[in-house]
């Protein structure tokens, strides 16, 4: 470790794979963080036992309870500010956030998508992949602004797409490369190498033209 951790709050809404590589890595000193707290937009999900399992506050805010997204996100958004984060990390957040809350957390807020962005914003990423024959696949990290899928892109990784794949083999391929890549771009953002600005990436001081491309693991 380089420099003091920053925190962090994770969001999530399911299983929490990329959650789990984040805690492991973290907890291994391999990434300059303090997760302050998990939080997730529905009840009873594994996503908030890995969290708890490792010690961290494990919270829901169930959008089913609130009137309106307005609502649901003021009350988000008051629970994250009590963590006072510098990032706020997206791992499988399935929720469609509004322009209020994401220009709250302008340039301090990252997702991972399953796709090489632009291709493929929303959903059925890998089965969309595989009925226009690409060749190739991926996951991409990005600063989320208020265009869905649509921030800039930080890093992305690159998978083959093989001839006898089905959407299941290929997430499951994609998902194994998409634990490094978050690990790395939130590595890059604790060490301050990472900013938004005018929606465009700067890494190491340079405005980044292009994604960069993580080598495959
Ligand atoms: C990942 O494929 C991620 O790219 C997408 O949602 C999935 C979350 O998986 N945004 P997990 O909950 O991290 O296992």
């Amino acid at each position: 470790m380089q420099q003091d951790k920053i925190p962090v709050v994770v969001l999530i809404s399911g299983r929490g794979s990329n959650l789990q590589a984040i805690i492991d890595n973290s907890q291994n000193d391999q990434l300059d963080i303090d997760i302050k707290a998990v939080i997730s937009n529905r009840p009873d999900v594994v996503g908030l036992e890995r969290a708890r399992a490792a010690g961290i506050p494990a919270i829901t805010i169930d959008h089913t309870m609130f009137c309106d997204r307005t609502a649901f996100e003021q009350a988000l958004r008051e629970c994250i500010d009590q963590y006072q984060p510098q990032l706020v990390i997206l791992a499988g957040f399935m929720r469609i956030l509004g322009a209020d809350f994401v220009n709250h957390y302008h340039g301090r807020m990252l997702n991972i998508h399953p796709s090489l962005l632009p291709k493929y914003p929303g959903l059925n990423t890998h089965q969309r992949a595989i009925d226009n024959h690409d060749s190739e696949h991926g996951a991409s990290i990005h600063f989320v602004t208020t265009e869905l899928d649509g921030g800039p892109a930080v890093l992305q990784v690159r998978v083959p797409v093989l001839d006898n794949d089905t959407a299941e083999t290929l997430a499951a391929r994609v998902l194994e490369q998409e634990h490094h890549l978050y690990c790395q771009a939130i590595q890059w953002f604790a060490e301050q190498r990472l900013s938004m600005k005018d929606s465009k990436v700067i890494f190491d001081q340079k405005e980044l033209q292009q994604p960069r491309i993580a080598r495959s693991q």
